[in-house]
């Protein structure tokens, strides 16, 4: 049945009711658009079918009572309303009409709305309230989202170093020579309309609490009602001789990784640093660049993280593509000519000619524009934030890589994690605060790498854990880890398994405790995989 066109509905038996049992999903079509039917206690609904972040079909995620979660890299949206309740991705879903009737069931289509962004105020010029966001990652954009869609309509001010608005950083690794354009979280335009104000290319340079004001590296001093501190972190440099070569490079920005990418292309790299940046650079110049080499401070890749196993798969993986691996070793100087890199020198006395070096060993928060200031920071320098991301002064939040925060999942435990996820999360919780509806940060965290376009999923907090437990086989690229503490699962990651991991997000979010016992059985139905 075709409605009026001036309405663009358009309505289509999808379904016989008989065909799901309650808390089953189906991908049906209406007008060739793919929708996503959900039964749950005995009512359907429908929603958009594919991830608002980067489009993967929400029928092969996992669902647990009103809610999906993508079995890419965790995002959750709400099967009922569309609308997004965890990240990645920015958007929620548009939902459906549906009826049943005569044991049919209906969905009726709006062709207009195939996407979803949740609705946004504007800023009303009388209203003398000044919001102040420090930094352009994803931290900072969903705060200014989430105050737009909660009525805020002050001035909002986002502050970054960067030469572009909020982009998607995750791609800098994998995708180096992608188009800046590409890379936007939201289109230039968009702040434009929302009323948020960017000031790109300018860098905080002191925070003053009493006064409450910024100071920019311009001289501008911006007073504040509320702040938020996202400047995340940067790559920890490489403290060796030659450091400071041409053709040294670390990756940060978009510019870096169009530069390694021109550098590297037909020439001798060294990539340093055997976990996810490194890792995943290597990957990517294995094809581009005359030869890559990786050295690693420990025997296998991503050994303290995801275990010996995993690391030595993925060595292979990379081997396979011609990487050469120097391990158990490090860069003891880096020799030039003319200023320019010619050879690394390893520790264990190897030489490695080099035309690039790549630096990917690691991070340290952005802080030192608050010296002085009272905003508490722990002995890692990270920011210190409750559950509310608040910070130790009133009407100061932070959120993202630069802070500390209490993981629910862990018992509160205060962790310092660096995943786009969680980024997100904390920059929601952040606008929640700011608008006096406090809510507490219970997100899972969700992470993923991809090598070879084989992407490793990864959920939970893994820190301290004592053993992993397989299923699948790591050597044949399929698998499922859990890593236990006290008999516990804290942590899963997989490849070629999905969802697992987002199944195990969702039940840790929901407060299961998966044990040992649960895990050891070769019966993985608890699991409830497709
Ligand atoms: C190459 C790369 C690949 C990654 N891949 C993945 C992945 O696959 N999966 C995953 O989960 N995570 C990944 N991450 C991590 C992820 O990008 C971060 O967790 C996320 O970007 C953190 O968001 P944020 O908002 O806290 O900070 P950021 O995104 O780091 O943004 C902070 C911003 O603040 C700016 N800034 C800093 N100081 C100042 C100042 N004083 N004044 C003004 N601006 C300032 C910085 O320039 C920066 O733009 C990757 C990171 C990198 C670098
Ligand atoms: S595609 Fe769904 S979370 Fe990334």
């Amino acid at each position: 049945m075709v409605n009026p066109e001036e309405s663009m509905e358009i309505t289509e038996m999808v379904c016989l009711e008989s065909d799901l049992l309650d808390g089953q999903m189906k991908e049906v079509e209406v007008d060739k658009h793919k929708i996503l039917l959900v039964k749950n206690e005995g009512q359907f609904s429908a929603v958009g079918s594919r991830c608002s972040h980067y489009g993967a079909p929400l029928v092969k995620g996992t669902l647990l009572g009103d809610r999906v979660r993508c079995p890419f890299h965790g995002a959750c949206f709400n099967v009922k309303t569309g609308d997004i309740e965890d990240y990645p991705g920015l958007d929620s879903l548009p939902s459906y009409k549906v009826k049943t009737e005569d044991g049919k069931v209906y969905v009726t289509l709006n062709t207009k709305e195939t996407k979803r962004m949740r609705e946004m105020c504007h800023r009303v010029p009388e209203v003398c309230h000044t919001v102040i966001l420090i930094g352009g990652g994803p931290a900072s954009l969903v705060c200014a989202e989430t105050l737009r869609q909660n009525d805020y309509s002050g001035r909002i001010i986002m502050v970054t170093k960067e030469g572009l608005p909020p982009f998607d950083k995750p791609k800098l690794s994998k995708a180096m020579n992608v188009d800046s354009e590409r890379l936007l979280l939201r289109p230039k335009e968009f702040f434009q309309q929302h009323d948020i104000e960017m000031w790109m290319n300018k860098e905080v340079i002191s925070v003053d609490t009493e006064a409450k004001t910024v100071t920019v590296d311009d001289n501008t001093v911006q007073h504040y009602d509320q702040l938020l501190i996202a400047t995340g972190c940067r790559a920890r440099p490489m403290a060796c001789p030659g450091a400071d070569l041409e053709n040294v490079r670390l990756l940060e920005s978009f510019q870096d990784a169009q530069d390694i990418h021109n550098l590297c292309a037909g020439k001798k790299a060294v990539v340093v640093g055997t976990s996810f940046i490194g890792m995943e650079v290597a990957a990517y110049l294995s094809d581009k660049a005359a030869s890559v080499s990786i050295i690693g401070r420990s025997e296998y890749p991503f050994q303290l993280s995801l275990g010996a196993d995993i690391g030595k798969m993925t060595m292979q993986m990379l081997e396979e593509k011609e990487v050469k691996f120097y391990m158990n070793d490090n860069v003891a100087e880096i020799r030039g000519e003319n200023g320019k890199v010619q050879e690394v020198l390893l520790q264990n006395g190897g030489r490695l000619e080099a035309d690039v070096v790549v630096f990917g060993i690691g991070v340290l928060p952005n802080v030192d524009f608050l010296k002085g200031s009272k905003i508490a920071t722990d002995q890692r320098n990270n920011i210190i934030v409750d559950k509310c991301m608040r910070t130790s002064v009133p009407e100061v939040y932070s959120a993202g890589d630069v802070v500390s925060f209490p993981l629910a999942m862990r018992g509160d435990e205060r962790v310092n994690i660096g995943h786009w996820q969680l980024a997100h999360a904390h920059g929601r919780i952040a606008g929640l605060s700011m608008v006096k509806k406090p809510t507490e940060i219970n997100s899972v965290p969700f992470f993923w790498t991809v090598l070879l376009g084989k992407s490793i999923r990864y959920t939970g907090y893994g820190q301290g854990y004592t053993d992993i437990v397989f299923k699948g086989k790591v050597e044949e690229r399929t698998f499922l880890a859990f890593y236990l503490k006290d008999d516990v699962v804290v942590a899963a990651a997989s490849l070629n398994f999905d969802p697992a991991v987002a199944c195990l997000a969702e039940m840790i979010a929901n407060g299961k405790v998966i044990t040992r016992v649960q895990i050891k059985s070769d019966d993985l139905g608890w699991l409830q995989l497709p």
